[in-house]
């Protein structure tokens, strides 16, 4: 059972297996899971902007028979009256029976979960966590790659404020011969809180470069991110190093053609538009498994006997 999902790592490797199994079976058969989650209510919460986490939950519950309320901005909420986070979620607690919520202060989910009878799910919480769309990653992966184990990713771009980087490094980490590529500007590198996790597990290596050119024929998955603009303090900083990267045909001659190109999404940069077509792109299909994945996630958090 999932009580409230804030990091992927409340997940057991059991679980994500049970997960992806289940998403699988739903992808094969989307007919059999139509009524799943009938007269059950899921909330959306964002306290930030989202395209997809936001409409891929939506669509996930209403394919499965379910309901959605919610908001996309909380300027159309009571928090701009100054209600607090735990005492709206005491109020949509009542009128649904999951809460899926985006928040920039990191902890929020948490705070969240401590005051609510109904489950929570973390949509992203600041720099910190964004379990669901970790789920998403491990699943294109696993269709891409067919295992997790004794793979070389490649993380290349905002490493310091990318909420998604963290969780997939928390997540790959429990499996047997990964190897991580860190590749960032200098004053965008992986936090090291994270690097401490990695450097206490003798299963993994990891190496941190500012060059992915270097490290590009060597990777089975490269792992493109934005520069996160929303988490600068100036917008100078930012400026400087938006197009620190930008992955265009040329940069990938030297890479493996079985090299899997993977993005959260939304790109500005990073990757150029002529890579869209290159069969090693798979961002987009990972857009469309975060949707699977997630239906998987709903009923089973809601614990629907399927
Ligand atoms: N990957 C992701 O979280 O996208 P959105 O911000 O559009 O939800």
């Amino acid at each position: 059972m999932i009580k409230h999902l804030n990091d992927i790592q409340d997940l057991s490797s059991d679980q994500i297996e049970q997960l992806i199994t289940l998403a699988e079976d739903m992808m094969t058969d989307r007919a059999k899971y139509q009524s799943a989650l009938a007269h059950r209510t899921l909330a959306t919460l964002f306290f930030e902007p989202s395209t997809r986490t936001r409409l891929s939950f939506e669509a996930a519950m209403l394919e499965l028979g379910g309901n959605v309320i919610g908001f996309a901005d909380p300027n159309s909420s009571s928090a701009t009256k100054g209600e607090s986070v735990a005492d709206t979620i005491r109020t949509v607690a009542c009128y649904s029976d999951i809460i899926v919520m985006r928040h920039p202060k990191e902890g929020a989910p948490i705070a969240a979960s401590l005051r609510s009878p109904v489950p929570i799910i973390n949509a992203g919480d600041g720099g910190h966590h964004h379990p669901t769309q970790t789920l998403a990653d491990l699943f294109t992966i696993r269709r891409e790659k067919g295992r997790f184990e004794g793979l070389t990713v490649g993380l290349c771009g905002d490493l310091k404020f990318g909420r998604t980087v963290h969780s997939l490094i928390h997540a790959m980490a429990r499996y047997e011969g990964v190897r991580f590529a860190l590749i960032s500007p200098q004053e965008l590198r992986t936090p090291d809180y994270i690097l401490e996790g990695l450097r206490a597990r003798p299963n993994v290596s990891y190496e941190e470069t500012d060059s992915l050119e270097s490290v590009i024929p060597r990777l089975d998955i490269l792992y493109m991110t934005r520069v996160q603009r929303e988490r600068f303090f100036n917008e100078a900083d930012y400026v400087r190093l938006k197009d620190s990267y930008i992955l265009t045909l040329k940069t990938l001659a030297d890479a493996k053609d079985s090299l899997t190109i993977l993005h959260p999404l939304p790109r500005v940069n990073e990757i150029a538009v002529e890579v869209d077509d290159d069969p090693r792109a798979c961002y987009f299909k990972q857009m469309y498994y975060g949707k699977v994945i997630r239906k998987a996630l709903l009923a089973t958090m809601l614990g629907v006997a399927l």
